[in-house]
């Protein structure tokens, strides 16, 4: 039997996100949905389309009056305007109108473009997220952001749209590579960094299970890993404050994604970011050397890096500044106060950034 949590948005019940091992579950979660006069549009990559795209517009066809796919080609080069094109003609095409619906079927690009999609096509129309990435459950898939990369800078054009329903499958994870699942971790240590010792140490005691991935251990992992975010984005869904707490590790995260081209996964570079905001954390003196320590040495047996080669330290500052957490000039930084808590801090000078580059930085001529 499927679990759920109910997001709230403005103070009232907005969607579920629904914890299941059985996509006959969706299908009985939309049949009481009631969604038997509307369109679905199935959106995902060229990944997943192989893996269950067919299989759930079989499953799906009895909920709709007629079920259609729109698959792009897998990764990040293809999150940007062009692909949203591309969906708005599909959907022309197809008489979709405002009562019919999106499925986000995939990780966290296809979840941000549909979602995008769903934002502006007819000025909105709903959506559902099936996440099947650890990322996208963890994170990506709940809150209601969206939105595609612009010329290089990431998430740039977006637009806040609540799902309509969360589906995830735990199933999904099994069909993940190493690196791509272990990515998605760095999203969930960061909830128990931010807001949830007790969870950071359970991640600690269910490594074992966690990196076998046992589906009890996920079941139960992905549950507090989504409280902690459901908690912070019902405070503040449009991020006007506490929200920002969930962009730890993203500041020098982003600007290494864009510097290697989106070469190492988005959570590698949250995993780097992070250890980077704890080192600023600890010279601000509100970590200690050993909280400092720990956390870094946590990514290792999860197998995310703690260290990058290949990158020029000033060009990452200078590309912090471009990232979209800036305030005025002033780049939010978050910083970690103990293990789970987080505070937002705008007195991060260039030097302190810079230093806690070099710290990340493995540099292979030094090393030689
Ligand atoms: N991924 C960060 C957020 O949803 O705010």
């Amino acid at each position: 039997m499927a679990q759920r949590l109910n997001v709230m948005y403005q103070k009232k019940p907005c969607y579920d996100i629904v914890f299941s091992t059985d996509w006959k579950e969706l299908a009985l979660e939309l049949e009481e949905m009631d969604l038997h006069s509307r369109k679905l549009c199935i959106c995902t990559d060229s990944t997943v389309d192989g893996l269950y795209a067919d299989a759930l517009k079989e499953l799906l066809a009895p909920c709709f009056s007629k079920v259609i796919k729109f698959v792009f080609p897998a990764g990040e080069e293809s999150k940007n305007l062009d692909t949203v094109r591309d969906a708005y003609r599909l959907l022309i095409k197809e008489k979709f109108d405002r009562k019919d619906i999106l499925l986000a079927l995939g990780g966290g690009v296809v979840g941000d473009l549909t979602g995008y999609v769903a934002a502006t096509y007819l000025r909105g129309i709903d959506f559902i997220q099936v996440p099947t990435t650890l990322l996208a459950q963890a994170d990506s898939s709940i809150g209601g952001k969206t939105g595609v990369d612009f010329e290089g800078y990431k998430n740039m054009v977006g637009a806040f749209k609540m799902p309509r329903l969360v589906f995830m499958n735990f199933e999904t994870l099994k069909t993940l590579d190493d690196r791509q699942y272990f990515s998605g971790f760095a999203e969930i240590m960061k909830h128990g960094l931010i807001k949830d010792a007790e969870f950071y140490e359970w991640l600690i005691e269910n490594m074992y299970e966690i990196c076998e991935r046992d589906l009890n251990t996920l079941s139960e992992m992905l549950m507090r890993s989504c409280m902690v975010k459901k908690l912070v984005v019902e405070k503040d869904p449009t991020e006007t404050g506490e929200r920002a707490i969930l962009n730890l590790g993203h500041t020098i995260g982003h600007a290494i994604e864009k510097a290697k081209n989106f070469a190492l996964y988005h959570g590698e570079c949250v995993a780097l970011g992070t250890v980077a905001a704890a080192y600023i954390s600890w010279k601000k003196e509100l970590l200690s050397m050993e909280e400092f320590y720990e956390i870094r040495d946590m990514f290792v047996p999860f197998y995310l890096p703690i260290s990058v080669e290949g990158i020029d330290p000033k060009a990452i500052l200078e590309l912090t500044k471009s990232d979209k957490k800036m305030d005025a000039g002033t780049v939010r930084f978050i910083l970690l106060k103990k293990i789970g808590k987080a505070v937002i801090d705008t007195t991060v000078t260039d030097e302190e950034i810079l230093a806690a580059i070099q710290e990340i930085y493995f540099d292979e001529e030094a090393n030689e």
